[in-house]
């Protein structure tokens, strides 16, 4: 445990496993009181539990981060509980891989809002917060599908990951009078639920080893990343994007 972020509040989506977990406990760790954020209420608890457990202060909050009117509710419900919101990582995301040609309407808003609007959503509905409280710090997880073209996503995935680029470079700008940072990080493949639903062992296997370090990120190795991003020390860095691949886009 360490006082890194002591006295400010910080909101992670989809932190009821993989990375947004990872960040959440990384967060609380270092001082953050956290609201866990995820669709799903039960994995959101049991991760806001473990927080407590080990001595950090973390609540959990049921919220689809697509719907605007809970990404409002959940907000306010952050600030009643824990106090003005600095930190807000936008981690929430799903992945699909269909093929073009196949993309019905449904499947294209779906994945677009989970990984795109979603980011917009929330950043939107705390701004205010960060305003008042007189921090504001924005993590997007965007990822190399967005900087290249997806490994294990179709184009739906790709196009909301580059989305969230645009979004972190012109919301950088527009709020940087407020000093409130927004970056972004791009991440190759880690090592989560997400990814090891997409691809059998075998086609797992083949995908690790296409990469120049040849292993998959751990969750962890991003929380380093995105509590930096986050923290004090970067405060002159906003509508960046950071890479962690191990290698891979160097040779793409
Ligand atoms: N795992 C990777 O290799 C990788 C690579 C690059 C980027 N990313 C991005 O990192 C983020 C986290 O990925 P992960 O691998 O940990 O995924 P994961 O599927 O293991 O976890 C995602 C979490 O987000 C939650 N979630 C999804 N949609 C939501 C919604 N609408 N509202 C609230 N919660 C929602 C899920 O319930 C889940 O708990 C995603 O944005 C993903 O696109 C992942």
């Amino acid at each position: 445990m360490t006082e890194r972020f002591a006295g400010r509040v910080a909101v992670v989506t989809g932190a009821g496993r993989g990375i947004g977990r990872s960040v959440a406990e990384r967060l609380a760790a270092d001082g953050a009181a956290v609201a866990v954020v995820d669709r799903d209420a039960a994995p959101a608890e049991e991760v806001a539990a473990a927080i407590t457990a080990a001595g950090g202060r973390a609540i959990a909050i049921a919220c689809d981060v697509t719907d605007p009117a809970a990404v409002r509710a959940m907000a306010e419900r952050t600030i009643a509980q824990l106090g003005e919101i600095a930190i807000l990582v936008n981690n929430a995301g799903i992945l699909r891989s269909t093929k073009a040609a196949e993309i019905d309407p449904a499947e294209w808003h779906l994945v677009v809002d989970a990984n795109l609007t979603s980011a917009f959503l929330c950043a939107q509905a705390v701004q205010p917060s960060m305003i008042r409280g007189g921090y504001g710090a924005i993590c997007n997880l965007a990822s190399m599908a967005g900087r290249a073209t997806s490994t294990l996503g179709g184009v739906h995935y790709t196009t909301a990951k580059a989305g969230v680029l645009g979004l972190t470079r012109h919301l950088a700008r527009e709020w940087a009078p407020h000093r409130i940072t927004v970056n972004a990080i791009s991440p190759g493949i880690v090592d989560t639920p997400m990814v090891r639903a997409s691809r059998d062992a075998e086609g797992l296997e083949a995908v690790r080893r296409s990469i120049p370090f040849q292993r998959f990120a751990d969750p962890a190795e991003l929380a380093a990343l995105i509590a930096f991003l986050v923290s004090d020390e970067a405060r002159y860095i906003t509508g960046a994007n950071v890479d962690i691949h191990g290698g891979e886009l160097i040779i793409a």
